[in-house]
């Protein structure tokens, strides 16, 4: 395993989606709870953050908490907005819902190096089929939002897997 487990070394992710009250909130959560549960808390750290400001400041969206609570996450993240400036030299990963927030992020980078940091959480998603992204849950129903929950379960497990063996 390479993950570097210094405590200031940790592999930092940061989980990207428009408004950072559903989705990314909600990646956040489930994967913190991923790396608790398998007792790596001292080899990363994750955040999220929206490409929008409109809802900085607030707690998730209340259907995302609300389905997130029946699965067992507690989804309290307060929302922030992405900050090319800080945020690729922060993190080490940089992991996208959908490809409009990719598109966004990637017209951001600079540099190669911080190009590379960006990866779609769809690519990670692989109980679900021709899945490309994970799609927004805001404008939806309870069934979307529990699709989004599924979708990003999935998408967690594999990108935790991934950065434990790589
Ligand atoms: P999210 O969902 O990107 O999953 O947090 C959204 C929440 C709010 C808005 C868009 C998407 N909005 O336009 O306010």
């Amino acid at each position: 395993m390479e993950i570097r487990n210094d405590k200031n070394q940790k592999t930092k992710i940061l989980f990207i989606c428009l408004g950072n009250i559903c989705r990314s909130p909600a990646a956040n959560a489930v994967m913190q709870q991923m790396i608790d549960k398998q007792d790596l808390s001292s080899l990363f750290y994750v955040d999220s953050a929206g490409i929008g400001n409109w809802h900085v400041g607030e707690l998730p969206d209340s259907r995302m908490r609300k389905h997130g609570l029946q699965r067992g996450y507690t989804i309290d993240h307060i929302a922030r907005q992405f900050d090319a400036s800080t945020d690729f030299d922060a993190f080490d990963y940089i992991a996208v819902m959908d490809n409009d927030n990719y598109k966004e992020v990637y017209s951001r980078a600079k540099t190669a190096s911080e190009k590379a940091k960006i990866v779609k959480m769809a690519d990670y998603i692989h109980h679900y089929d021709n899945v490309t992204a994970v799609p927004d849950p805001y404008y939806g129903d309870g069934q979307a939002f529990e699709y989004a929950l599924d979708l990003i379960e999935d998408g967690c497990s594999a990108f935790l897997s991934f950065l434990v063996n790589s």
